[in-house]
């Protein structure tokens, strides 16, 4: 586990932002992707000119990231990277808490180096093991935000979010957050209602990859009723049912049923055809493909739609149940620069309702 000291820098006005440079990064991902996520940083901050190496255990849901020489690593922004859901810079490290008094040590830090915070998030990762902790995680929370309010540390004023983050009950990460900055959901992670007229839960994954992948204006411009879309790979119709919604005119291509409240929806035709060979009878505003196929099949169809003018813009899945997901990913994602032969607005994220498998946006670069 790790254990060394990270460097601290005290924040210059405790009311003020926070400078979020520190020699380790706490990075909270889908627990069996932390090498991914460490492969990732790597990369990321090799291209910066910066050294750097992961601890992580399997599984676990979380990796720490540390500079090789102690340098400082800069913050980088969560929607840039694909697989970490929070990149939290990490002030302390807390290893053998006394369970029966594990606020005191916690205090003892927050008053040696900063007096106001924002907001109090407790946290444990999202894996089996953390679900344990989530009890105790909102009632220590409870706990410590009572304990600051009574001392008057809250301060609506203040920008800095304390997240502490428990992988067990005895040791703590203690991160500081600028919170304008930082994701405004507990763990990272955009929890969404199940709509009940939607035929599969798989409806989820393309309602987060919008809110993710795009931003309010984009879907506001994009997403207009009576554009048109394809929805490759369809049945039964949950990606369909969020572009109906949308009052969107969709081609559902799928050889498996379609749902009948989508068909009935008189915005909706069903192709029962091959997904690699349908061709559109023009060019479509989107492509939306959830095909369980290949990865690599599916960059280069969504390219060539793209190339073809089939379509303007792309939200699709790539599946990655093989060993070397960071590999591929990287490959299909440089399939779809090259193939496209001009410059591509490219945005992929693992989301939160992503299994093996990540969400991709590829738009004209020129919005
Ligand atoms: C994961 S399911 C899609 C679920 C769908 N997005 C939803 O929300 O309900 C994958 C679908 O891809 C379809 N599929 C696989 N290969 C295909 C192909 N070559 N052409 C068209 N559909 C294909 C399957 O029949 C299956 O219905």
């Amino acid at each position: 586990m790790y254990q060394k000291p990270p460097r601290w820098r005290s924040p210059s006005a405790t009311t003020g932002p926070l400078q979020c440079a520190m020699s380790s990064l706490l990075i909270t991902c889908r627990a069996g992707f932390e090498s991914e996520c460490a492969q990732e940083l790597t990369e990321y901050f090799a291209a910066r000119d910066q050294a750097g190496f992961a601890r992580l255990r399997a599984d676990s849901g979380y990796l720490v990231f540390a500079a090789a020489d102690d340098s400082e690593l800069a913050l980088p922004a969560a929607d840039t990277l694909i697989f970490p859901r929070q990149v939290l810079p990490i002030a302390e490290h807390f290893t053998a808490l006394d369970p029966k008094d594990r606020i005191s040590p916690l205090l003892d830090w927050l008053q040696r180096h900063i007096n106001r915070l924002h907001d109090v998030w407790v946290e444990a990762p999202d894996s089996p093991e953390g679900e344990a902790l989530n009890a105790f995680c909102r009632s220590f929370e409870s706990a410590l935000v009572a304990r600051l309010k009574r001392d008057r540390w809250l301060a609506e004023t203040a920008s800095t979010r304390l997240q502490l983050f428990f992988p067990i009950g005895t040791e703590a990460f203690l991160c500081l957050v600028d919170r304008r900055q930082a994701t405004p959901h507990r763990q990272g992670i955009l929890r969404l209602r199940f709509p009940s007229a939607a035929p599969s839960r798989s409806t989820l994954k393309l309602e987060e990859g919008l809110l993710v992948l795009l931003t309010d204006k984009e879907r506001e411009a994009w997403l207009q009723p009576g554009m048109s879309a394809v929805d490759i790979g369809a049945a039964p119709g949950g990606w369909t049912f969020q572009l109906v919604q949308r009052s969107l005119r969709v081609s559902a291509v799928d050889n498996g049923p379609m749902a009948a409240n989508l068909l009935d929806s008189g915005l909706v035709t069903h192709y029962r055809e091959d997904g690699f060979r349908f061709v559109p009878k023009k060019a479509l505003d989107w492509l939306v493909c959830d095909m369980v196929e290949q990865p690599i099949r599916v960059a280069k169809l969504v390219a060539s739609w793209l190339n073809d003018g089939r379509c303007k813009r792309a939200l699709f899945n790539l599946k990655l149940p093989m060993k070397k997901r960071w590999q591929e990913t990287q490959l299909c994602l440089d399939i779809m620069r090259k193939q496209t032969g001009r410059e591509l607005d490219l945005r992929a994220k693992q989301l939160y309702h992503d299994r093996e498998e990540i969400t991709v946006y590829a738009g004209p670069a020129s919005g």
